[in-house]
């Protein structure tokens, strides 16, 4: 990265942790000093937060890199010690989820009877003959139905591959197919912006191309009417009338918990594969190290879907191992008005909240009025995932929804990740507003140069991880050899280093190390610009962007340039009521690409602003900057099939041909 642009992000905030918090933190600065200290022998301590039916013999084995086994011999059960252990300490009758459906319905599901449930999920599935090793397709919309189909999956040993509720018949085809999922649990259908929303249908097509699918259960949601074949089941009548008698078996640390398909925008999806001892152990420990999840008296709450990587581990699987009490809801955020989220907070208390940044900037949008109409006098700690969150949105993020003094975990990690990775600690650092700040207690990241060489201090490139971590990927579903060179073959041993080289985890993102060695995201590699020879990253321009008070949220993307290469197109949102027509818009295009140019130096000046209602963003919230990038190029738009609202790519198309 250049020295011009070393210092772009010119963010000097810092918020050390408020001293009630800190004083009464689940973890300390000591986690970091422990954990340098021998690292194995602090991940085998958070392994014994978990109830074990067989201690290992040995906490890793790197023998065979990048093939890890992590509590080797250890065996244990992912569903005992989400929800029997809790039961069996006298706890089953404490919530462990207050289910809220769009429509206003509501469900409050104690440990007791999610233990039940799953129990009896787990007899049902084993009746319709599901043995350990099996793979099943979960496509649900958000009800506690979801994690009983999960739980009930992790207590028979099979595998489960959940597939997002919006997901096409063509990709839920392509994901059954690759795991050869024998039974598909699904639902009619959920309620998504004030109308039921069929699910069934999609899955009947997908079937229907399908021959490993032996079975398919169906929740009954919405009670509209479908089409049923042979293979079909009803939930109600199989698995509620099943025994609610059940003994979990323990499995091997090592055996695979689910399968989880990247959203990939290009290339074909991935099945990422996670296993047991390991993955639980980290997820248990990082709900308790980053939330400072006190069970007792939090009420937590992930507005992420079970589809995506954050749902499963921090819906599902952390959240429950710790015993928490958390809020789950059905459908999207401004049903039936833009203050839903907020309403949910103040009716349930919640005191953790953990969501994205799009979600953010779209509340920034709607305007800080909103928020000011609720109490929100229960959070206690705010965190942020799935993106790199602008240090507006951050601020925004403290200011309108944390009081003004609410800690911000920005998280970061991925589905491969498993867990958690790189986040400040709510009640030992100093956060500042953008940046994921330090890799956790155990965890080895680095920013690296284009030779795998570590970068100083002020200095950009790839971020890495150099050393394995419990909750890994452990392969890529079926595919050892893509596992290898998606991953493993850019830096050290796996790119045919030095012999002794280490073996580096390629994440794929873009970051740097600030002054003080803090780590800011910078987004994929793929969406580093090259303007005149400069490399300037797309979320800087978006972070400057959004720091104009009249911007919500902006995408930039390089478009091919004459001249300089490439060029910076940026497409902003004005922020709720700024005028854009005409003249005033001309006028506000001009003054943002002043304040870019002012924020960042002339270089990182747009070529182009175009002002936009809508951006273009896939299911999980992700700007499909590929598609802006055509836009920008005048050409003819790609797949817009994973798109959340494919509208949006006509209408800013349209802006674009009428502008300048
Ligand atoms: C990619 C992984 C992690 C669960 C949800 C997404 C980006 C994620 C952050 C963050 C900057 C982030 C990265 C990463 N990302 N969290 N806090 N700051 N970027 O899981 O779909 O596997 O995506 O999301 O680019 O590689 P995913």
């Amino acid at each position: 990265m250049s020295e011009a642009l070393a210092n772009l992000l010119n963010e000097t905030r810092q918020f050390p942790p408020p001293a009630e918090l800190a004083a009464d933190a689940n973890v300390t600065a000591d986690a970091y000093a422990e954990a340098e200290a021998d690292r194995l022998a602090f991940w085998e301590r958070q392994a014994g937060r978990l109830i074990w039916a067989k201690q290992w013999d040995q906490v890793l084995d790197w023998s065979n890199p990048p093939f890890a086994k992590w509590f080797v011999g250890g065996q244990l059960n992912v569903a005992y010690n989400c929800l029997d252990r809790h039961v069996e300490a006298g706890r089953g009758d404490k919530v462990a989820i207050h289910w809220e459906g769009e429509p206003g319905d509501t469900r409050t599901v104690t440990y007791a009877e999610l233990h039940r449930l799953t129990c009896q999920a787990a007899n049902a599935l084993t009746e319709l003959g599901v043995v350990a090793g099996d793979r099943v397709a979960i496509y649900l919309p958000m009800v506690p139905e979801a994690a009983v189909a999960m739980l009930a999956c992790a207590r028979i040993g099979a595998t489960h591959s959940v597939v997002f509720g919006g997901f096409s018949v063509e990709s839920l085809t392509n994901r059954i197919q690759d795991a050869s999922a024998k039974v598909v649990i699904t639902a009619d259908g959920g309620y998504r912006r004030g109308k039921p929303s069929a699910l069934k249908p999609t899955v009947d097509e997908a079937v229907a191309n399908c021959p490993s699918v032996e079975h398919v259960l169906v929740v009954r949601r919405t009670g509209e009417e479908v089409a049923w074949s042979a293979k079909d089941r009803w939930w109600h009548e199989t698995v509620e009338t099943a025994s609610a008698e059940h003994t979990a078996a323990a499995f091997d640390a090592e055996h695979p918990l689910f399968i989880l398909y990247t959203s990939g925008t290009t290339a074909r999806p991935k099945g990422i594969l996670h296993t047991t001892g390991g993955y639980l152990t980290q997820v248990a420990y990082t709900t308790h190290a980053v939330f400072d999840l006190k069970p007792e008296t939090d009420v937590y709450w992930c507005t992420a879907d079970i589809g995506w990587v954050t749902g499963h581990s921090y819906i599902v699987y952390g959240p429950l191992a710790n015993g928490a009490t958390q809020v789950m809801y059905e459908g999207t955020p401004d049903t039936p008005h833009k203050g839903r989220l907020w309403e949910l907070v103040d009716k349930y208390g919640v005191t953790i909240l953990y969501t994205a940044p799009t979600l953010i900037r779209t509340m920034m949008k709607w305007g800080e009025e909103i928020p000011a109409g609720y109490e929100l006098s229960s959070l206690r700690l705010l965190g942020s995932v799935g993106e790199p969150i602008n240090p507006e949105a951050w601020m925004w993020y403290r200011q309108h929804i944390g009081r003004g003094e609410l800690p911000v975990v920005d998280t970061w990690w991925q589905t491969e990740t498993g867990a958690i990775m790189i986040s400040p600690l709510p009640g030992v650092t100093a956060a500042k507003p953008g940046s994921a700040m330090a890799p956790l207690p155990g965890i080895d990241a680095d920013v690296v140069d284009d030779q795998g060489q570590s970068v100083p201090n002020g200095g950009g490139g790839y971020l890495v991880l150099r050393e394995p971590w419990p909750s890994m990927l452990r392969t890529v579903w079926g595919d050892d050899n893509r596992f290898i060179e998606t991953y493993w073959s850019r830096f050290g041993a796996g790119a045919g280093g030095a012999t002794g080289a280490e073996w580096v985890y390629f994440a794929g993102d873009g970051a740097k190390k600030d002054d003080d060695g803090h780590i800011w995201l910078l987004g994929r590699v793929d969406d580093v610009m090259l303007v005149s020879g400069h490399n300037i990253s797309t979320t800087e321009v978006e972070s400057a962007l959004v720091s104009h008070p009249s911007v919500a949220e902006a995408a930039v993307v390089g478009a091919t340039d004459p001249t300089t290469g490439q060029a910076i197109v940026a497409f902003a949102i004005p922020r709720g009521t700024a005028e854009t027509a005409g003249e005033t818009g001309e006028q506000l295009i001009a003054d943002l690409r002043a304040h870019v140019a002012k924020t960042l130096g002339p270089i990182a000046k747009p070529r182009q602003i175009m002002l936009v209602p809508e951006l273009p963003k896939t299911r999980s919230g992700k700007i499909m900057r590929r598609l802006l990038r055509d836009v920008a190029e005048n050409r003819s738009l790609g797949d817009v099939t994973t798109l959340q609202d494919s509208s949006v790519m006509e209408l800013i198309a349209s802006g674009m041909s009428g502008g300048k």
